[in-house]
Order: structure tokens, then sequence, then C-alpha cells
């Protein structure tokens, strides 16, 4: 196990590499924890959980809201959690930004820490601070910045992960290398999906370095003013396909970056699209997809990213450098159907 610190504006975050559950009784005081987690996550992984009080939260996206968080706040109190109870998310992101923000509201905020167990979750969903549950059609769109005290790294729940759910996370991997890691781009494009499924220590390495790549981001910009935005790259475009066609998320991110870098082939002289495809494909993610251009235009619009007239597109200079520009959605809208 690897100890690091990570501060933030007004907190920091104790990172803990190539650990295991077991380590949390050196961290925070069992006793005084309460876990929460999901159907699939506790019973694949139920011994690992031990006797600690644990609230089980039925699995996916459509349980990240205000109900589930009601039922959270209830068991909460039949479980007598006062303000130095600490709450330990043991799942995906769904399970993490719900822990979070649970912790955030209950009795005006108490402590929490992560213990990421989907790919996805470990590189991205659990890092950062963005914690939230949706309402109705609109995604994350109730929540508050606040920092974990620790997240905990143990690869041995990836064991049971399903093929899809690494394919979510590999989006977001190829996603931080775009925009922030060409060394680990070339590093992707010399692997594959199966490859790392099946070699525990270069994961652990591979996450290692996502993990630090989205945190070094949100040091620079917590809050989101500027350089945080880069980790949309993909999201805007990507987002508008994935409501309108029920995708699952990697696979409309993957969809995303492969149209921005298109876009910005126009824009700013990108010549590497075909790359990008080729990575994508290997981690056996989808390049090309018919979709309505019309319809997705007008989820776009919607899009809270939209400031006025204008949106905030992420494109690539380079594999390895992404840039924030404005562009006015009639402008937009002209590429889009220019999009083969
Ligand atoms: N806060 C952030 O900055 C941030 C960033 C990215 C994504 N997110 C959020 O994260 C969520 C997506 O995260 P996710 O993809 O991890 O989804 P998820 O939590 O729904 O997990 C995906 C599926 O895998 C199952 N699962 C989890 N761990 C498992 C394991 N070890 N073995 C077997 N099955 C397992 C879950 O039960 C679920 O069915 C979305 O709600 C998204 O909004 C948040
Ligand atoms: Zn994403």
């Amino acid at each position: 196990m690897k100890k690091q610190s990570f501060t933030f504006s007004n907190s920091s975050t104790d990172l803990y590499f190539s650990a295991n559950i077991s380590h949390l009784k050196e961290i925070i005081d069992l006793k005084n924890s309460i876990f929460i987690t999901d159907e699939n996550v506790y019973n694949a992984h139920s011994k690992k959980f031990k006797k600690n009080k644990v609230i089980i939260l039925k699995p996916g996206e459509a349980y990240k809201n205000q109900a589930t968080v009601d039922s959270i706040v209830q068991q909460l109190l039949e479980m007598e959690a006062d303000r130095k109870t600490f709450l330990v998310g043991v799942g995906g992101g769904v399970i993490t930004d719900i822990t979070g923000y649970v912790a955030s509201i209950y009795m005006r905020g108490i402590k929490f820490g992560f213990v990421p167990t989907t790919l996805l979750a470990l590189v991205d969903a659990s890092i950062g601070g963005k914690n939230g549950i949706d309402v109705g059609v609109y995604k994350n769109i109730v929540g508050i910045t606040r920092q974990p005290s620790f997240i905990l790294q143990d690869l041995n729940f990836l064991k049971t992960l399903p093929e899809a759910e690494w394919k979510n996370g590999f989006a977001e991997i190829i996603k931080h290398a775009c925009i922030k890691d060409l060394a680990m781009f070339k590093q992707l494009q010399q692997h594959s999906l199966l490859f790392y499924m099946s070699h525990k220590k270069e994961t652990d390495l591979l996450i290692q370095r996502n993990a630090r790549i989205k945190i070094k981001v949100v040091q620079q910009d917590e809050f989101e003013q500027g350089e945080r935005k880069l980790l949309n790259f993909g999201h805007t475009l990507g987002h508008a396909l994935e409501n309108q066609y029920k995708l699952m998320h990697g696979q409309a991110v993957a969809l995303g970056m492969t149209y921005a870098s298109q876009i910005a082939a126009g824009l700013t002289g990108f010549r590497k699209s075909a790359d990008i495809v080729q990575t994508l494909e290997l981690y056996g993610l989808p390049t090309c997809m018919k979709f309505d251009k019309e319809k997705v235009f007008d989820v776009l619009k919607m899009d809270k990213k939209r400031e006025r007239k204008d949106i905030n597109f992420i494109l690539l200079e380079r594999i390895g450098k992404g840039l924030i520009i404005s562009i006015p959605l009639d402008e937009l809208q002209q590429i889009i159907n220019s999009l083969l």
C-alpha cells in the first residue's frame, strides 16, 4: 500500500494506492463507520464487509435520486449515526456520488471516504469531490463539491467487474490520454482491453497514472472555472447521444471523442482522428453511429454547460493537449450537420 495526500482549496484527501479494503481499520474507526454499497457489489464481495454496518442500495443510475437519499437518511437515523459517524461508499460512481452527497447534507456534513470498485470510479468518479444525484432526466443536477477524506484503491474488486464496465472505464482513460498525456496514449495503442483485464500490475499502474491526471486537473481548478472543463472532452456530444439513444456512458463518450476530433480537424488543424478511432476500437468502444442530427442538437442546446448563445466545446490541439473553445450555437449546428 502506498499513501499520498493531495490538497485542494480547503481540504485534503489521502489516496491509498495498491491497497486492500482490510486496511480501512488503520484509517478509520470502524465502530463509528457505516458502509454504503449496492447489491451487485455486496453479493459478489460480502465477506469484505465483515461485521460492519452496511446500507445496501439497489444498483444503477435509476436509483441515484432523492428517494434513495431519503431512505439512506432514514437508515442512518435508525443506526443512530451522529456527527462523528464516518460514511464509506464502496461501489461504482453511483455509490460514490450518492455517498458523498448524503455525507455532505446529513447533520450538515459528516466525514466520508470511498473504496471505488469500478474502473470508471477508480480513475474518474471517486476523484474530485463532485457529489450529487439526478432529478428525472437531469443528471447530476443537484449536488455539492466536497472532497472525501480518503480514497482507497483495492483492485481485487475488479475481478468481478463485467467487461462492459471495463470498457466504460477505458473511455475515460483514453479521454485523459487525449487531453493530457501523449505517452500514455502511445502505451494504450500498444495494448488492448484484454491485456489490461488480465495484467493486474500494469492495470494498477495505469489506474494510478489516471487518478493523478484527474487529481492534478481538479487541484488546478476545483470549481470548474476553466481547466477542469477539459475533462468534458467527448462529453458534450456524448451526453446528447447518451440521452437520445440509451447508450452506455463509455460508448457515448467514445462517439463524442471521435466526433470532437473530427470537428477539431477543421478548427485547430488536429490530424490524429484516425489514431483516436483505432485506439477506441482496441478497447471495444464504438466510433461511428448514425444519429438524428437535429434531435441531438436540440439536446445539446439544453446542455448545462451552455453559456448564453455559445457552448464550451473541448477540442484537441494535438494528442495530449486539450483546449476549451467557445463555439456559437449556430456555428456548432452547421458543424454537426456536416459530420459524416
Ligand atoms: N463525481 C464525478 O466526478 C463523476 C465522474 C464520472 C462519473 N460519475 C458518475 O458515476 C456514475 C457511473 O459510475 P459507474 O460506471 O461506476 O456506475 P455504477 O456505480 O452504476 O456501476 C456500474 C455497474 O457495475 C456494478 N459494479 C460495481 N462494482 C462492481 C464490481 N467490482 N463487480 C461487479 N459489479 C460491480 C454496479 O452494481 C453497477 O451495476 C454516474 O452516475 C456518473 O454520473 C461521477
Ligand atoms: Zn464520463
